[in-house]
C-alpha cells in the first residue's frame, strides 16, 4: 500500500534550481497543516474508538508520527481519502520495540516523548543528522520534574531513551522560551499523569493542543490573565474518544506559493483553504504591511479551524520593522519573509529571531549565506536579520552555479527556489528531497503556477 506508513529515510541529496519566471497564474490547495496532522496522528492513536482524518499532510515528517503511534499499539490505515486510526485507550500505549525513528520531525520527536515519556516503561527516540543535532532539553528538563529518567546524547541529544516512573509527579511549569513544542510535551506528559498538570504560557503560541485535545474529550482549561500570560491546566488520566477530524491547509508552506507570487511580476493566483488561525497568519499580516496585494476571502470555519482562500497578486513590496512580539505567530516563516524583503525596496529589519538558531537548521545563519550567496544585501545579527532589498532582482542569483547549503532544511530549500523565481541569475539549493518531510507536492504545484524549477538527480 503507497500510503502505509513506513519510514523513508531522505534518499541521496537532488539538487534543483530556479530561474526567472514572468507570471504565476492559478488557483491552488495547499496539503494539511504538519501541526494539525502530528496531533491527529498522536491523539486518535491514543484515543479510545475511531479516528477518521481527511486532508492529513502525508509528508515524511507526519509519517513518522504515525509509525511510532503505530509501533505504541495504535491502528492506522488509509482507505480511500481518509485515515482511519483506532487508537488504544488514554493510558494504555504499549512499549515500542524498536527505537522510534522521527527522521526530521522535531514536532514529533518532542511531543512523542511527551505522550509516552511518562509511562513506566523505556523508549529510545532517533533521528536523522538535523533532528540529532537539535536540543532535546527543553522538554526532557519538565519531564525529568515529572520524573521520568533520561540518558541522552551530550546537550540532551539523540539518541535518547526515557522511562518514566510507576506514577508521574504533575508539574506547575512556565514555559521559558516561546514553544508550542514544548507547552504541548509537558501536556501530553500530563494525560497519563494523575492530578492537575499545569502549563504557564507567557507567550502565546500556536493553540492546536489545547483545541484539538479538548475537542478529543479532555478536562483542559485555558485562563489567559490581563498581561496575555495563558494558564493552561489539564487533568490527567482522563478519556479521551476518537473524533472525525479535517485538516485545514498549512499556512506554513502557503507562505512559498504566497511570496512567490507577490515578487513574480504579473500573478494571480488563488490559494484554498488556508487555515488562518491567529497564532498562524503572522506572517499575512506582514506581508499586508510591506504593501502585499492579499485578498482574504470566503472565511469560514472548518472542523473546529478558521480557515480562508487568499487571492495574491504581484506587489510592490517596501521593508519594514517586522515587530519581534509577532515572532511566534510566523516563526517558521522567517527564510521565506526574508526572501520577500530581498524584493521590497529599502531595508527590512526582523528582530527577536533567537528560536531560529534551532530549527531543523541554524535558519538565521543559513538564511543570511544562502541570500549574500545569492547576491542579496543582509546582515546577520545576534538574534535579528536585516535585509536591503531590490524589488528588480538585477544581480541576483548566482553565475557561478553555487548552491545554497541547505543543511537538510525543507524551509531553507523552499525559500531559495522562490527567490529564484524573481532572480536575474539562476538560484541554485543542493538538494530539493528535504522538502518532502513537510510538502511533497511543492515542486508539482509551484510548476503548475509557472514556475521555473529545474531537479538535477544525483
Ligand atoms: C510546532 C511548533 C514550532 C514550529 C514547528 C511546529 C508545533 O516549534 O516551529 O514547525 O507543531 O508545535 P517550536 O515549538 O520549537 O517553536
Amino acid at each position: 500500500m503507497s500510503h502505509s506508513p513506513d519510514s523513508h529515510p531522505i534518499a541521496q541529496a537532488c539538487p534543483a534550481s530556479a530561474q526567472k519566471s514572468t507570471n504565476l497564474q492559478g488557483t491552488i490547495q495547499i496539503p494539511g497543516d504538519k501541526s494539525i496532522s502530528h496531533r491527529s496522528f498522536m491523539f486518535g492513536g491514543l484515543a479510545k474508538g475511531e479516528t477518521r482524518v481527511k486532508g492529513l499532510l502525508e509528508g515524511e515528517d507526519v509519517i513518522a508520527t504515525g509509525n511510532a503511534m503505530r509501533a505504541m499499539g495504535a491502528k492506522i490505515e488509509k482507505i480511500g481519502d481518509e485515515w482511519i486510526i483506532n487508537g488504544t485507550g488514554n493510558g494504555c500505549l504499549l512499549a515500542p520495540e524498536q527505537p522510534l525513528d522521527f527522521g526530521n520531525a522535531g514536532t514529533g520527536c518532542r511531543l512523542t516523548m511527551g505522550l509516552v515519556g511518562s509511562y513506566d516503561f523505556s523508549s529510545t527516540f532517533i533521528g536523522d543528522a538535523s533532528l540529532s543535532s537539535r536540543p532535546m532539553g527543553r522538554v526532557l528538563n519538565p519531564l525529568r520534574e515529572m520524573g521520568v529518567q533520561v540518558t541522552a546524547e551530550k546537550g540532551d541529544r539523540l539518541p535518547a531513551t526515557l522511562k518514566g516512573p510507576r506514577i508521574a509527579t504533575p508539574i506547575n511549569y512556565r514555559v521559558p522560551m516561546a514553544s508550542a513544542q514544548v507547552k504541548s510535551a509537558v501536556l501530553l506528559a500530563g494525560l497519563n499523569t494523575p492530578g492537575f498538570t499545569t502549563v504557564i504560557e507567557p507567550v502565546m503560541t500556536r493553540d492546536h493542543t489545547e483545541k484539538m485535545l479538548k475537542g478529543f474529550g479532555a478536562n483542559l482549561e485555558v485562563a489567559t490573565d490581563a498581561d496575555g500570560i495563558r494558564t493552561i491546566t489539564l487533568e490527567g488520566q482522563g478519556e479521551l474518544i476518537g473524533q472525525n477530524i479535517i485538516v485545514p491547509g498549512d499556512p506554513s508552506s502557503t507562505a512559498f506559493p504566497l511570496v512567490a507570487a507577490l515578487i513574480v511580476p504579473n500573478s494571480d493566483v488563488t490559494i484554498e483553504n488556508v487555515l488562518i488561525n491567529p497564532t498562524r497568519t503572522g506572517l499575512i499580516t506582514t506581508l499586508i504591511e510591506m504593501g502585499g496585494n492579499i485578498e482574504i476571502f470566503n472565511e469560514r470555519q472548518n472542523g473546529g479551524e478558521d480557515v480562508a482562500d487568499l487571492r495574491v497578486r504581484s506587489s510592490e513590496l517596501k521593508g519594514i520593522i517586522v515587530p519581534p512580539a509577532r515572532a511566534p505567530s510566523m516563526i517558521d516563516e522567517y527564510p521565506v519573509l526574508a526572501v520577500a524583503a530581498a524584493y521590497a525596496s529599502g531595508e527590512t529589519f526582523m528582530d527577536g529571531l533567537d528560536e531560529l538558531r534551532v530549527k531543523e537548521s541554524d535558519r538565521l545563519s543559513a538564511v543570511a549565506i544562502g541570500l549574500k550567496l545569492n547576491g542579496v544585501d543582509c546582515d546577520e545579527g545576534e538574534m535579528s536579520l536585516t535585509v536591503r532589498g531590490r524589488p528588480d532582482g538585477k544581480g541576483y542569483g548566482n553565475t557561478d552555479g553555487a548552491r545554497v547549503v541547505t543543511h537538510l532544511d525543507h524551509r531553507i530549500a523552499m525559500s531559495f527556489l522562490v527567490l529564484g523565481l524573481g532572480a536575474e541569475h539562476s538560484v541554485h539549493v543542493d538538494d530539493s528531497n528535504v522538502i518532502r518531510t513537510s510538502f511533497p507536492e511543492f515542486m508539482d504545484l509551484m510548476t503548475g503556477l509557472g514556475a521555473n524549477f529545474s531537479i538535477r538527480e544525483g
